[in-house]
């Protein structure tokens, strides 16, 4: 029987090796945590790297670490601390990311970047022809490994292969100047089918392909040599249900089974009953636009200064990329920026903004979707924004108020909430005094459309759709379609 073949760099947990010993915490991140609920299902093979350089796995570790990722349906992809340095902290996250989020100016152009990039997704691709059978589906995920669709098709031209980017296709204008472009775009055809999750992305990918490669493109369709390469927006969507659940279980915990964040929540609310709770969760990334965030919540609080005391935003930001040079300065630029709006701004009985640097058990995560009154995602630029649909999922009585920046993709198919230009501070002002003065009846007529549709097109409904446009895809050309 055949079986689906997951490949990202990520896994759904990494591993860490403190005092001798394993341990695996899960990954962070849209890709880990949708792929999670898709992979849950015990029929797929989740291949990625675990988290550990080979520098850092002793050889007595070596078949415990191939256990832990057996039992989570997973095999690893070893990768050296050289590799991680040019593929991961280089390639990766100094070239790829800022430039496909349109940071043009962070984006290095190394060559030896680039050198090892083509190494390690090669030593991804073996990983595949070494585990794969002729009948499996692959499945490749996101930018860290664009050049494997063709690393594997060019050694088995016969087997299925889909790959989905989870971050924004830039435009043409700026994919442009990329000095490996075409090489780039002839790695991601060799798939049978290409997803992004919206309209322009795939609209900026095919215009890219027909522009820097003269190939024939016709709707969403690509002809290159024998073969016809199919390109389509698959909206990412959450595990509903699991968020849904675990609101409800959050809401029937007895006292004393909550969590000490919860009571604190608690607590908070119980002291200062009128004070509203704006929340925003990222991964400390500069395309999330923290910094800018919080300057555009300084000038609401002068803008609308008897909102003193009334609000209070609570910042999650989970530790990431951290030996990339641009994260650390966004660190130092976030601390700063807290220091002093807190310093300014606080009083005897308020401090403005709760700063959390970790990432957080689920259980937490969910303590505080539910206890926050207003979500403010505001990312410059977004492949999707989980978060944003997370937020709505777990507001079982239908109150809370989404506040999303127009650059995230879930801002597409959330149009009920209140859409915001991150840039513009006057906007976001005005919005927050609307959130926070908006009656509950609007809050709910507004989540009940957002929820059903979260609802109907959840995670399980996306990987369905991807891989039967695959499935589709495969049977169509057993009849050989050419041109
Ligand atoms: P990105 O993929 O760019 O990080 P998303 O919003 O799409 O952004 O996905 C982030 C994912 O990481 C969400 O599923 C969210 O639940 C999870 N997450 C975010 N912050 C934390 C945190 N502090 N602790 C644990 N999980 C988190
Ligand atoms: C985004 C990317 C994923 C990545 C995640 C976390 O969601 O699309 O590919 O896994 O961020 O980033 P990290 O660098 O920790 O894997």
């Amino acid at each position: 029987m055949s079986k689906t073949i997951i490949i990202s760099n990520r896994l759904p947990v990494q591993l860490q090796i403190s005092d001798g010993g394993l341990s695996a915490i899960p990954s962070v991140g849209g890709l880990a945590t949708g792929m999670k609920s898709v992979h849950s299902g015990g029929e797929s093979l989740w291949i990625g790297w675990s988290g550990l350089t080979d520098e850092e796995i002793p050889e007595s570790l070596e078949n415990e670490i191939d256990k832990a990722l057996e039992n989570h349906g997973c095999s690893k992809v070893r990768l050296t601390e050289n590799d991680v340095e040019g593929f991961y902290f280089g390639f990766s996250n100094r070239t790829i990311w800022p430039l496909f989020h349109y940071f043009l100016e962070y984006s290095e152009f190394e060559l030896d970047f680039w050198n090892t990039y083509k190494v390690v997704n090669q030593k991804f691709a073996d990983a595949i022809l070494e585990q794969a059978g002729d009948e499996d589906i692959i499945w490749v995920h996101d930018y860290q490994l664009m050049l494997v669709p063709q690393m594997v098709k060019e050694k088995r031209p016969n087997t299925s292969i889909g790959f989905f980017l989870h971050i924004p296709f830039p435009s043409y204008e700026i994919f442009r100047t990329l000095p490996w472009r075409e090489e780039v775009l002839q790695g991601l055809l060799g798939s049978d089918l290409i997803g992004f999750h919206t309209y322009d992305y795939e609209r900026h990918f095919l215009s890219s392909v027909r522009r820097l490669l003269g190939l024939d493109v016709s709707f969403n369709d690509i002809y290159l040599d024998n073969r016809v390469i199919k390109v389509d927006s698959f909206p990412m969507g959450i595990d509903y249900k699991k968020f849904r659940d675990a609101a409800v279980a959050h809401e029937e915990r007895k006292e004393n089974n909550k969590s000490d964040l919860q009571q604190k929540l608690d607590n908070h609310k119980a002291s200062a009953p009128d004070t509203k709770l704006i929340l925003s969760i990222d991964r400390l990334d500069y395309s999330k636009g923290i910094a800018k965030r919080l300057n555009a919540f300084e000038y609401f609080l002068n803008k609308y200064p008897e909102y003193k005391e009334k609000v209070r935003l609570i910042i999650l930001a989970v530790p990431s990329r951290s030996n990339v040079p641009q994260y650390q300065l966004l660190k130092r630029e976030i601390d700063e920026l807290v220091g002093r709006i807190n310093g300014e701004l606080s009083t005897v009985n308020w401090t403005p903004i709760w700063y959390f640097y970790r990432s957080l058990p689920f259980e937490n995560l969910i303590d505080l979707y539910t206890s926050s009154d207003i979500a403010w995602l505001t990312p410059l630029r977004d492949g999707m924004n989980l978060v944003a649909k997370e937020y709505v999922a777990t507001r079982t009585d239908k109150t809370g108020v989404l506040i999303l920046s127009e650059m995230a993709g879930s801002a597409y198919e959330m149009n009920e909430a209140l859409l915001i230009n991150p840039n513009n501070f006057e906007q976001q002002a005005d919005t927050l005094k609307n959130a926070i003065t908006m009656p509950k009846e609007e809050q709910m007529a507004r989540n009940m459309f957002l929820q059903k549709r979260l609802e109907r097109y959840n995670v399980e409904v996306w990987a369905n759709e991807f891989m039967n446009a695959l499935h589709k895809k495969s049977d169509v050309e057993d009849v050989n379609i050419s041109r």
